[in-house]
């Protein structure tokens, strides 16, 4: 099919990393009629391998770039003439954005603008048909009590620099909808874990760890709580509010599935010694309390009731059913893992934990 002949063109950012190779994957298999043109900068995050299975698909197109580059992106629009975007493209570690809040204004603020502003530029004689999808998370509503849901109507209060450069790319959505009736959508959702996640976040770098016969640095007293999804459902949820959420929106999206991260991790752990052969306890010698996150949100939990009530979506896996999908593809992927903990990924880890090791 030549470029003009797609029945839509749709730019998905950050299409290399975790979510969003999921998300590509599901767009390039399910809409043959429409372009997907994937545009990721291949951070340490980013990982064209999680795409292998569909990348000479014909209605698939990969592009090294950069979001905070104004003129690219602008550029790349007025070539394209994209009809919808979904991004997803973002500095996404929130110890990393205590190390170094400025690249995630860059990439999660100033990237976000950019796109918006190319959109509405490429957009602005002919609304019809046009949409862009806003990817978020739920930390943008800060920290809860033993008690109670974020709704949609739950103030915005990050806590972290992480979650105040989203919660800000958020308000910048937000005015655009509302100062020049751009046509966006939002949403927020909890904590993923899956396939292809980098192994700098709790699940897959616990996973890592065990398999390694590592300490699994379990930060405080291990009793914060997050609401887990497997990223499947979360892809299977942006399909659905990128074709039917209604413009202006924003909706959360959540597991309904609470964990504290001492049990999360001693659940991984008995999972993991009876998939490895080991003597069940064997993973769990493993866990080591260390120095706290500073400034940790205490716990999530997403009340995904308006997205179920108007666009029909729930989760469908169950937890230990997605834990085990995933402990199984990390055990099967060991040169994936291999390859993405080399290199700088190893000098990050080295620091990030030498002094939390060494209370
Ligand atoms: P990720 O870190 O795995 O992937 C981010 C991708 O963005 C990478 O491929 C990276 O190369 C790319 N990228 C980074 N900077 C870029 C730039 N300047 N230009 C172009 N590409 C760039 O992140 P993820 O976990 O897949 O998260 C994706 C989105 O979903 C983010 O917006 C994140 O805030 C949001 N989110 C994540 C979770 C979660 O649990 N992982 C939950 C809710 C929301
Ligand atoms: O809630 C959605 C958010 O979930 C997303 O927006 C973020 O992009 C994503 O990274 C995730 O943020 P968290 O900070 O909740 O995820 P992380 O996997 O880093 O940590 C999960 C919990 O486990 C958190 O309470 C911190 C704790 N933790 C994490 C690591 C990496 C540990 O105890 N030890 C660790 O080594």
């Amino acid at each position: 099919m030549s470029k003009s002949s797609f029945k839509r063109k749709i730019l998905i950012t950050g299409g290399a990393g975790f979510i969003g190779s999921h998300v590509v994957r599901l767009f390039v298999n399910k809409y043959p009629d429409y372009l997907i043109f994937n545009l990721d900068k291949l951070t340490y995050a980013g990982n064209l391998e999680n795409l292998k299975d569909i990348e000479m698909a014909s209605n698939y197109r990969f592009e090294r770039g950069d979001i905070t580059d104004a003129e690219y992106i602008n550029d790349l629009f007025h070539q394209m003439q994209f009809d919808g975007v979904i991004h997803l493209a973002a500095e996404s570690h929130v110890d990393r954005s205590i190390e170094n809040p400025m690249q995630f204004i860059l990439t999660n603020v100033l990237g976000t603008v950019n796109l918006m502003n190319a959109a509405k530029e490429a957009w602005k004689n002919n609304l019809e048909n046009k949409r862009f999808y806003h990817i978020s998370t739920d930390e943008v509503y800060g920290s809860l009590g033993e008690q109670g849901y974020f709704t949609e109507q739950t103030p915005y209060d990050p806590q972290s620099p992480y979650s105040a450069s989203k919660a800000s790319s958020d308000h910048f959505v937000r005015a655009y909808i509302n100062t020049y009736n751009f046509p966006a959508v939002i949403s927020n959702c909890s904590n993923n874990y899956g396939p292809n996640q980098f192994p700098e976040k709790l699940i897959p770098l616990f996973i890592h760890n065990i398999r390694n016969g590592k300490p699994l640095p379990v930060y405080g007293d291990g009793n914060y709580t997050r609401d887990w999804l497997y990223v499947v459902d979360h892809a299977q949820a942006i399909d659905i509010v990128f074709h039917h959420g209604k413009i202006g929106e924003t909706y959360n999206i959540g597991g309904w599935n609470e964990w504290k991260n001492i049990d999360l991790v001693r659940l991984l752990c008995r999972l993991m010694d009876r998939e490895l052969g080991n003597p069940e306890g064997t993973a769990e010698k493993l866990i080591t309390f260390v120095k706290d996150r500073p400034g940790h949100d205490k716990r999530y939990a997403i009340d995904a009731s308006k997205i179920n009530r108007e666009l029909g979506w729930k989760p469908s896996f169950q937890f230990e059913e997605g834990l085990l999908l995933t402990i199984r593809w990390y055990l099967n992927n060991e040169e994936w893992l291999n390859r993405v903990t080399s290199g700088d990924y190893q000098k990050y880890y080295e620091k990030q934990y030498r002094s939390k090791f060494d209370i």
